[in-house]
């Protein structure tokens, strides 16, 4: 069994007191590191003045964790500036909000730089590379240009967009010919990996083969849609023992007779929370007498607050929120309970299976994995309905849920309506596809999927001349 090398922005190091919640990528590379050997290498999450270019080193079981600290400059410029004001919003379709700054970008490719310069000598010959997301896209080109062969692969967490949108972005050719450094590229759905062949045909000139291949010169990429899934059975199981924990318990007192809708996302614009906020003031409008009948709670951790649109956001959703609750609410009826605690997994799980309609409406995301975990935590004989955007990569195979434009605030209002008055019979109906989709397309079979096609073959990169040693950055 080959050694698993993962290499992320973020590393999630297994809590001691075995309390903390795990994020998503460390659910769902427990059982792959149970597997295999493994090595995780990434940001520490630190910053400091004068950085080791060597990383620190933990060793947790089967896994050695390798963190690197970033200069306040390269935080700046590499992740608030480069991964989270130019190639985030473009990546969501969002031109209007991405500002691009050459500055940014150089400290981009130099982190992507330090970071290949750092894991390349860790690097064994049979192990297997699996890197993470848009703030690393030219790490594979970086270290292919220290002479690393191996089989590397590249899972892209967030939508692909269209060539015709990504190529309004200052440097995505360079980006786009990197990608083609990895030898698969694994995307959300198969619209995104359409997306991405046509823009390496379109603006490359790489030229489409059968299938998923895709070759730029001697180099051929597969790329292909691996929708992420979740840890179904521990979800489902954490909602059924949820009646006991406080806080769950404060929301049944504070309900009363009311039906709770709920929403839960961090504090990004991608997510469509004033929007949705303003779809819900259109249904308490169009429906007066659900006025005082139905609390919704929206759950919002704070993100990338240093980050400028963010800030704004964060205005807006204040205030549209005030604006409602102050026009619609009553005196012991507050329309909308907004909440910007970080809650561990159990808690939400709980809050998932307390609701009768979960909204997730983003204006354009990947998958999201909160409409799976909200199907996940329902009571089997009486479940919740979730009313999902068209734009959620989850749309595509939660064809059960119903389905939204979230620009639509008309049309979002009805479905919240056929939601709250949608009878048992026909809740359990759509629940039960909904469960049996997500069941087998969870969390282990999508990590087990990714690592099989990443193995099944020799690296283009074994065997061929190696290019002199020259980083993507000199390029
Ligand atoms: O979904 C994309 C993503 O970047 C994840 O990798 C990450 O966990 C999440 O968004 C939160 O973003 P950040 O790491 O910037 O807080």
């Amino acid at each position: 069994m080959p050694r698993l090398v993962v290499v992320s922005n973020r590393v999630a190091i297994p809590d001691p007191t075995g309390k903390g919640s795990a994020g998503g990528l460390a659910v769902a590379l427990k059982e792959a590191f149970e597997a295999h050997r493994g090595l995780w290498f990434g940001w520490s999450g630190k910053v400091a003045a004068q950085p080791s270019t060597t990383p620190r080193i933990v060793d947790k079981g089967n896994v050695q964790y390798a963190l690197m600290d970033l200069t306040p400059l390269d935080r700046q410029e590499y992740y608030n500036g480069f991964a989270n004001r130019a190639l985030w919003p473009i990546m969501h379709y969002r031109i209007g909000l991405s500002e691009f700054s050459r500055a940014d970008y150089a400290g981009y490719l130099r982190v992507n730089r330090s970071f290949a310069s750092a894991l390349a000598g860790m690097i064994q010959p049979d192990d297997l590379i699996w890197v993470h997301d848009y703030h690393l896209i030219p790490l594979a080109a970086e270290l292919r240009a220290l002479g690393v062969t191996n089989r590397i692969g590249y899972f892209h967490h967030i939508p692909w967009p269209a060539p015709e949108v990504l190529g309004t972005l200052p440097g995505s050719q360079d980006l786009l010919r990197d990608i083609t450094e990895y030898n698969l590229v694994g995307v959300q759905t198969d619209l995104d990996a359409d997306n991405l062949r046509r823009g390496l045909v379109q603006e490359v000139g790489a030229i489409q083969r059968k299938g998923d291949l895709v070759e730029l010169g001697e180099k051929q990429i597969r790329v292909k849609g691996f929708p992420i899934g979740i840890d179904v059975n521990s979800f489902q199981q954490a909602a059924k023992r949820s009646s006991t924990n406080r806080l769950v318990r404060q929301t049944v007192a504070g309900l009363g007779s009311r039906r709770l809708i709920i929403g839960i996302d961090r504090l990004d614009y991608s997510k469509g929370i004033p929007e949705r906020m303003e779809s819900f003031e259109r249904f308490l409008i169009g429906n007066p007498d659900q006025r005082g009948q139905v609390t919704y709670l929206q759950v919002t951790p704070v993100s990338r607050s240093e980050v400028p649109e963010y800030a704004t956001l964060s205005r807006v959703v204040n205030e549209t929120l005030g604006r409602i609750n102050g026009s619609l609410g009553e005196p012991g009826w507050v329309p909308i309970h907004y909440v910007n605690s970080t809650y561990p997994r159990p808690v939400l799980a709980g809050l998932n299976r307390l609701a009768r309609v979960g909204l997730v409406t983003p204006m354009r995301d990947g998958m999201n994995l909160v409409a799976k975990e909200y199907v996940a935590a329902q009571d089997p004989e009486d479940p919740g309905m979730l009313v999902l955007s068209k734009f959620a990569g989850a749309a595509q195979q939660m064809t059960d849920a119903l389905i939204v434009n979230p620009n639509d605030k008309i049309e979002v209002a009805e479905a919240i309506r056929d939601a709250l008055y949608m009878g048992r019979e026909e809740r359990v109906a759509r629940w039960e596809r909904m469960m049996a989709t997500i069941t087998q397309c969870d969390i282990a079979s999508w990590t087990a999927s990714f690592l099989k096609d990443l193995s099944g073959g020799r690296s283009p990169g074994a065997g061929r001349i190696l290019r002199p040693v020259q980083s993507a950055g000199q390029r």
